[in-house]
């Protein structure tokens, strides 16, 4: 029997290595990977390692190295077929049946994809032939380069009706194929089949094997009647199910971690190029339910990358639409929005991919997706208007199938709604926040003497900029601002905290990277604010420097180059306690989490909401501490 490479993936992605070794050898964690005796040689040390991340063992006194399916072929001496039915097994997954019908469709789909080859190597070939030069220069105009064309299979089309035709039949392939390969444009009315992509740059679409499946043709004139011209439907290519670039990106995905969706086959191009490789894009549609749950095959929060215009808002909300009722426990998704009027190729040439990677840090969860699609849908400045809109967002919680995750919607939901009305000031609930982008930043609470929990908290830079404020947005990354600039505006506290801030680990990659650039200035001599910021400023981190002082908010003023030392120190050791924190109760409510989800007791859900609180708390809490502020001149606020 045939397996289709879809099934071998999916119980590959099923079953970590570890899991099917892991049965007849003993292996202990070492970082990221296992590592025990190895099954084929006698050894004393541990010579054998597993890496589920990579999906593979690899076995170094014998050489020996695969996959679940070959590890019991030579473990166990057992035939290919075999070996997956034991594997599928375990994956509790069923053996697909290879009825002669479904034999037939998977031979003619093989040569389907054949025929989609062949056409691929063809436009490829054109692209770099003479009659592709114009096409080179549109392509470099657009700052995709030879390297990126070869990587992403990039071709031409000319405006020859029966270039592909002829290339194909030429090489046996009948008319008939090319149609069924949505290769020709064919109907009762057309006497004679032509070829569909004319004059226009391809980019081949591929299977997450990355077998060429449809092929994407964009006009290069501006004023071309579709910019976009994409394969029909056909028996290979199945626009709903598919990801622009997913075999490449299922890969990056798992060193990054995540998967990112965006709009655009240029964007996802753009990215992989600037080395964020983990991109994937729809073809052109709304996100379907299909592709979300392809999405979570390679991560358990992927994040969708938006414009951070209306539009893009809207397709947000739609995708939150798509998702809810998909959601099962663990998995989500994050929702990323960019500077208005920017798409990831535009932000990634003008800002580099440092602007693209803080803009995907700062991704907002779904629960506050759907409190602000809720929020935006009309102003709650009235007790009516304000029950409208509980009303409103408990109907969406409706929506989600998984009976635990609505549970937990509802509960994150009513502790938002119960600091609601209290700190929900009018001019906030009903207007500027909700209709005005320009006027973003005044919805945002400042200094923060407001209540801490259920605070839509404080937000990040990015998402400052863009008109998701009003969601919380993780207090996590301001606060990291501050730990951050505090060093480079008051180095002297590094004399006593360099260990602790050594040790801080940022979620931000760029403010990291700040982080270790500061501690080598440090290092390098740099014992004033002044000093501190002339070196930072000549180095590799100004960038980040720079977003991460637009970032600083208001209440982080301790942080600040004016801040009294002492107000600096207590500022930095309380927000650095707070930080901690966060973090652990974040482990503790995950493994509350777990347990309610074993054991649906009152003790347990207790429990979730209790630890839920304190992180509302402690999420909002200002580093305002009795008489805190003193030294440097300002007011000393009460807790
Ligand atoms: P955009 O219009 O945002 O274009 O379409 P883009 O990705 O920025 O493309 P460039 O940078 O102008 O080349 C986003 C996606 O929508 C689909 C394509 O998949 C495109 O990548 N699309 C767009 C179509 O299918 N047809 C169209 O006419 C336009
Ligand atoms: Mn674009």
């Amino acid at each position: 029997m045939r397996f289709s490479p879809a099934f071998l993936d999916d119980l590959r992605q099923r079953l970590p290595v570890s899991e099917v070794v892991g049965r007849s050898v003993k292996l202990k964690r070492q970082g990221r990977e296992y590592a025990g005796l190895s099954p084929f040689n006698a050894e004393k040390t541990p010579s054998f390692f597993v890496n589920d991340q990579k999906g593979f063992y690899h076995c170094f006194s014998s050489g020996k190295h695969g996959d679940v399916f070959k590890f019991l072929m030579e473990v166990e001496g057992l035939p290919f077929p075999e070996a997956v039915e034991r594997i599928a097994e375990m994956a509790g997954v069923p053996m697909p049946k290879d009825t002669p019908e479904e034999a037939r469709r998977a031979e003619a789909r093989a040569s389907l994809l054949d025929v989609m080859e062949m056409a691929a190597k063809f436009f490829e070939a054109q692209l770099q032939d003479r009659v592709g030069a114009a096409a080179r220069g549109y392509l470099a105009g657009r700052a995709l380069n030879p390297s990126a064309q070869t990587t992403f299979r990039m071709g031409f089309a000319s405006s020859d009706r029966t270039a592909l035709k002829r290339h194909l039949a030429s090489r046996g392939v009948p008319v008939g194929d090319m149609v069924e390969a949505g290769l020709m444009v064919a109907g009762d009315d057309i006497p004679e089949p032509f070829d569909r992509f004319r004059d226009r740059i391809i980019f081949p679409i591929q299977d997450r094997a990355g077998k060429v499946i449809a092929f994407g043709g964009r006009a290069m004139q501006a004023d071309a009647p579709a910019k976009y011209l994409n394969s029909p439907e056909t028996p290979l290519f199945h626009k709903g199910a598919t990801l622009y670039n997913h075999h490449r990106a299922r890969v990056a995905a798992q060193t990054a971690g995540t998967v990112v969706c965006v709009e655009g086959y240029v964007d996802a191009i753009a990215l992989s190029a600037a080395g964020i490789g983990h991109v994937v894009a729809p073809l052109g549609t709304a996100l379907t339910p299909e592709q979300v749950e392809l999405l979570w095959r390679m991560a358990s929060e992927p994040i969708l990358c938006f414009d951070g215009d209306k539009a893009g808002r809207r397709a947000g909300f739609r995708a939150v639409e798509t998702a809810l009722p998909l959601l099962q426990p663990g998995r989500s998704l994050r929702f990323a929005f960019l500077p208005e009027g920017q798409d990831p190729d535009d932000l990634v040439r003008s800002e580099g991919p440092g602007a693209v990677e803080a803009a995907f840090a700062a991704a907002v969860p779904l629960v506050d997706m759907v409190w602000a699609r809720e929020f935006d849908a009309s102003p709650t400045d009235t007790p009516e208007r304000a029950a409208a809109f509980e009303r409103r967002l408990r109907e969406a919680l409706g929506s989600i199938r998984d009976e635990t995750v609505r549970r937990h919607y509802q509960i994150a939901v009513e502790n938002r709604l119960s600091g609601f009305g209290r700190q929900q000031p009018a001019r906030r609930g009903g207007g500027a926040a909700r209709q005005s982008p320009g006027g973003r930043q005044q919805g945002q609470r400042r200094g923060g003497q407001g209540r801490a929990e259920a605070q839509p908290l404080s937000a990040s830079a990015t998402l400052r900029q863009s008109p998701m404020v009003g969601a919380g947005a993780g207090r996590l990354a301001t606060r990291e601002v501050a730990l951050a600039l505090a060093m480079v505006d008051h180095p002297e506290l590094l004399d006593e905290l360099a260990e602790a801030f050594a040790e801080l680990e940022f979620a931000s990659r760029e403010l990291d990277r700040l982080r270790r650039a500061i501690l080598d200035a440090y290092a390098a001599g740099a014992s004033d604010g002044p000093a501190m910021r002339a070196v930072l400023v000549a180095g590799a981190e100004r960038a980040g420097l720079e977003r991460a002082d637009a970032a600083r908010l208001a209440g982080d003023w301790w942080a600040g180059p004016e801040a009294d030392i002492r107000d600096a120190s207590m500022g930095w050791r309380h927000a650095c306690a707070l930080h901690y924190k966060v973090r652990a109760l974040h482990t503790e409510l995950r493994t509350a989490e777990q347990d309610f989800g074993r054991d649906f007791t009152d003790g347990n859900f207790r429990r979730i909401v209790e630890i839920q609180r304190q992180l509302a708390t402690t999420e909002g809490a200002e580093a305002a501490i009795e008489g805190f502020g003193g030294a440097s001149g300002r007011t000393v606020r009460p807790i």
